[in-house]
């Protein structure tokens, strides 16, 4: 999978590209994350990449031109299956739209700031807007981030054990089951009884009872109208 990421700040992604599983992927050649200066792509003489909006109002408006041209000189590369704007009004990343968008080969991810960008780069260039949540950042790069994290790990072959990213928390719409680790006891605190002996199929029941428990408990929303464990 290829992801391009426009930002004003390419510096933001550093540190969070050159650890665990990002760096894994990469590493492996499961994913190609390039990153664009969007003021590279400004004509203006001081590399300006907004102004101010018509009509008044605060803030300033990321213009369209070096929006256009940088996603332009990316589409004469490749074919991309979506243009994504990182903005607090788009849909609520979810771990489905993870689990859609990990089966893209090529993705650009477009990242906003100041007061957002010109309309027309919405109606016209990107295909769709994600946000990561209800509240408002600085700017698009931690959305980006977020939403490549959880894209490139679903990719098959990025995490070691295939069976790990399934059994993640709401990917079968139950939060994860509590997880424990040696020692069996610890300040007089134990481990569930059932963990430590022989049978897997006890084991397995525990896991489910107990993420079906959790999110009861945590995020009853979770739980579908026709599910067998339904919210109270
Ligand atoms: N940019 C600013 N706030 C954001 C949010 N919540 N999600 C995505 N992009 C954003």
């Amino acid at each position: 999978m290829r992801i391009d990421i426009i930002t004003l700040f390419p510096e933001m992604f550093a540190g969070f590209l050159d650890y665990s599983i990002p760096q894994r992927a990469r590493k492996k050649g499961f994913l190609e994350l390039e990153l664009h200066n969007l003021r590279d792509y400004s004509t203006n003489r001081y590399k300006s990449v907004d102004d101010y909006p018509y009509g008044g109002g605060a803030g300033m408006v990321m213009t369209i031109e070096p929006i256009d041209r940088c996603i332009s000189a990316l589409k004469a590369e490749r074919d991309y299956d979506e243009v994504i704007y990182t903005s607090p009004d788009g849909p609520v990343f979810d771990q489905p739209m993870a689990n859609s968008l990990s089966l893209c080969r090529n993705l650009i991810l477009l990242c906003g700031h100041y007061k957002g960008v010109d309309e027309r780069v919405r109606e016209h260039l990107v295909t769709r807007e994600i946000s990561i949540g209800d509240y408002v950042l600085s700017g698009g790069e931690l959305a980006a981030a977020v939403i490549t994290d959880a894209v490139i790990r679903l990719v098959p072959g990025v995490l070691g054990d295939e069976t790990s990213a399934l059994s993640d928390s709401f990917q079968d719409g139950l939060v994860s089951p509590p997880v424990y680790t040696r020692p069996p006891e610890y300040k007089g605190w134990k481990v569930p009884e059932v963990l430590l002996g022989g049978n897997d199929r006890l084991k397995a029941e525990w896991r489910y009872e107990k993420a079906v428990e959790r999110t009861r408990e945590r995020r009853p929303g979770l739980l579908k109208e026709d599910s067998a464990f339904k919210a109270e």
